[in-house]
């Protein structure tokens, strides 16, 4: 019997501190996937720590060695093709990726972002949150297209803004609940693969 493809082997593409790859990493005994390398594209991440803590295969490849977008994802896709990897979760990565990664790869790519998407796409999404001055945000885990932050989501969570919230409070909350959803639906993606898998699901 043919189903979906379920997500087993990941790649994590990290550029920052990682607390959202350490989730991964932590839900990873008791869940259905496997982090099979961690992807980083600035030499300074928190993230290769982590990897290295947790015994996790780390490139490191700086977009800033390259002279152009589409170099630094063809180096990309020719590491990626030692792994075997069934999907790429971006887990903070600061890079956007072009039609050169996104069909190259061929499968899914997967990202988290730091507001209920549509609302909020791009940079600084909890600064964006207060200015607007909403009575809640959350994040978001989707699957990556040609857009920005446009990709259909998979799961949401709801966070509230309390009044006196800083951008830093804000974003900590925020990161909380990333930390939750991002394993649970790297979970599911791993069990039943992307069918049937909705924000509502
Ligand atoms: C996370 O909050 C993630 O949602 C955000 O960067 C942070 C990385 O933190 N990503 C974006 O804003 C992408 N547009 P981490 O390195 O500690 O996981």
């Amino acid at each position: 019997m043919s189903g979906p493809r379920p997500l087993r082997r990941l790649a994590v593409f990290c550029s920052g501190s990682g607390t959202n790859f350490q989730a991964v990493l932590d839900a990873q005994p008791a869940s259905a996937y496997d982090v099979a390398v961690m992807v980083c594209n600035q030499r300074e991440a928190g993230a290769i720590a982590r990897a290295e803590a947790a015994k996790v295969p780390v490139v490191i490849e700086p977009h800033r060695a390259h002279p152009d977008r589409a170099s630094f994802e063809r180096a990309l896709l020719e590491h990626l093709a030692a792994y075997d990897v069934d999907a790429v979760v971006l887990a903070g990565f600061m890079r956007i990726l072009s039609p050169v990664f996104l069909q190259g790869f061929g499968r899914p790519v997967i990202n988290v972002h730091p507001a209920l998407l549509p609302a909020f796409p791009g940079m600084h999404a909890a600064r964006q949150a207060l200015e607007a001055g909403v009575a809640e945000t959350g994040c978001t885990v989707h699957l990556v297209d040609e857009g920005v932050d446009t990709g259909p989501a998979l799961a949401q969570a709801k966070v509230p803004i309390a009044p006196g919230d800083t951008e830093a409070t804000l974003q900590a909350r925020i990161q909380q609940a990333e930390h939750q959803l991002l394993p649970q639906v790297l979970d599911r993606l791993a069990r039943e693969g992307l069918s049937g898998s909705g924000a509502g699901a």
